[in-house]
């Protein structure tokens, strides 16, 4: 880290670390800002998020739209950061023994996993290190890539960390050394958690995930613990109703600006350009998920035409209802969702097999598996 780049900020302080290199510590939010000029993104952005949740109380079966769209997150925040997998893949691992998955499908399901975690925790508990540190462990549950070896599931870091390069000499951003980084994580506890009055709870959330990977709290794993944060503290302050809204895709697809308006802040106090960054990726975000549940509804709709006018069969419905949830099933869990015997399973399933509806998953056997393409394509963003 090229220390002269902090020499005039006002937003944090350097100290001295490893190596006789110098840390980037935050200073404590709220930073004064001034609104003013921001103000049009945060009305759209604030437009936006209502329009999502308005749009969300209107699902009957919300988790319709809510497992397909974190897939896509899942994905997408996985590969920013170097972990590569496939929704047919995540799809498999869902249904399959996840022991047998390859690690990269296993870590992107942990994701989800973890986004599970954090949301059931929060219904009862604020935004804590518990949480933090709990939804930490299960992404990195049982990770065993070399990638990670310093990877320690649930734990804060014990060692200095660094962004953009091998050696810290060449790193483009040093964040606080671990003991500054703990007392950097109590304050942002407490911000998240807090009445930030005035300043409204959607500029908080865009302050505390800057804060967040200035930090890097942990030694693997911030930027997705990172990024699934700030769906958590919108359903936390109510600004989501349920969890329907995730910024990766777009994150992913404007990576340089993320992490240029994230430095400078650090570097240049520039608070301004970030939160216009961030309030745009919300804005942007609220339209693309409200694409993808339409052409989700769209294709229920689809579904459930051509079940009526060619099956009757109440049972085949209820599998097909499921499949957006769970787009991979077996014969004996179409028996389970519709309470019916395996042998008229057997015949749901062949008959949703015939509408094309479904497909058999080559290179399974015992037990056959099937996969609705359509759905599982949707999350790829394909
Ligand atoms: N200058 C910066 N200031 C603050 N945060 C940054 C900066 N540059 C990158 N980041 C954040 O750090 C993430 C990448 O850093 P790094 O590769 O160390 O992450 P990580 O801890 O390995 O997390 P993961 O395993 O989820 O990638 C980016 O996605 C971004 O969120
Ligand atoms: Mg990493």
């Amino acid at each position: 880290m090229d220390a002269s780049l902090f020499a005039n900020t006002d937003s944090g302080t350097l100290v001295p670390t490893i190596e006789g290199m110098q840390a980037f510590v935050p200073n404590q939010l709220p930073p004064g800002i001034e609104l003013g000029n921001i103000i049009n993104e945060f009305g759209e952005a604030s437009a936006a998020l209502g329009g999502l949740s308005e749009i969300g109380s209107t699902i009957a079966n919300p988790y319709m739209v809510i497992r397909p769209l974190q897939r896509n997150e899942a994905l997408r925040s996985s590969a920013m950061e170097g972990t590569f997998s496939t929704a047919d893949d995540l799809a498999l691992v869902e249904a399959l023994d996840e022991t047998s998955a390859n690690d990269s499908a296993r870590e992107v399901h942990n994701y989800i996993r973890a986004i599970d975690f954090a949301i059931d925790q929060i219904k009862t508990l604020p935004i804590s290190h518990r949480v933090i540190r709990g939804m930490h462990a299960v992404l990195l549950e049982q990770a065993t890539r070399v990638r990670g070896s310093n990877k320690r599931p649930g734990e804060y870091k014990i060692h200095q960390n660094w962004i953009g390069a091998l050696q810290i000499q060449r790193s483009r951003f040093v964040p606080p050394p671990p003991v500054e980084a703990q007392d950097c994580m109590d304050d942002l506890e407490a911000f998240m958690n807090a009445d930030t009055a005035p300043l409204p709870p959607l500029i908080a959330t865009g302050l505390s995930h800057y804060q967040f990977e200035t930090i890097h709290p942990f030694g693997d794993g911030n930027g997705r613990v990172g990024r699934m944060l700030i769906t958590l503290q919108l359903l936390s302050q109510r600004l989501l109703n349920s969890p329907l809204l995730y910024v990766s895709p777009f994150i992913d697809a404007n990576k340089d600006e993320y992490i240029d308006a994230m430095f400078a802040v650090s570097s240049e106090g520039d608070w301004e350009r970030w939160l216009r960054f961030f309030l745009t990726a919300i804005k942007e975000s609220c339209v693309e998920t409200t694409k993808t549940i339409g052409r989700l509804n769209a294709l229920q709709e689809r579904y459930r035409g051509l079940l009526h006018e060619k099956s009757k069969s109440v049972s085949a419905l209820s599998i097909a209802d499921h499949l957006f949830e769970r787009p991979v099933i077996s014969i004996t869990e179409a028996s389970k969702i519709c309470g019916t015997s395996y042998q008229s399973a057997k015949k749901n399933v062949e008959q949703l097999v015939h509408l094309e509806i479904l497909h058999q998953v080559q290179g399974f056997e015992n037990p056959k598996l099937f996969w609705a393409k359509e759905v599982i394509d949707i999350s790829d963003g394909r």
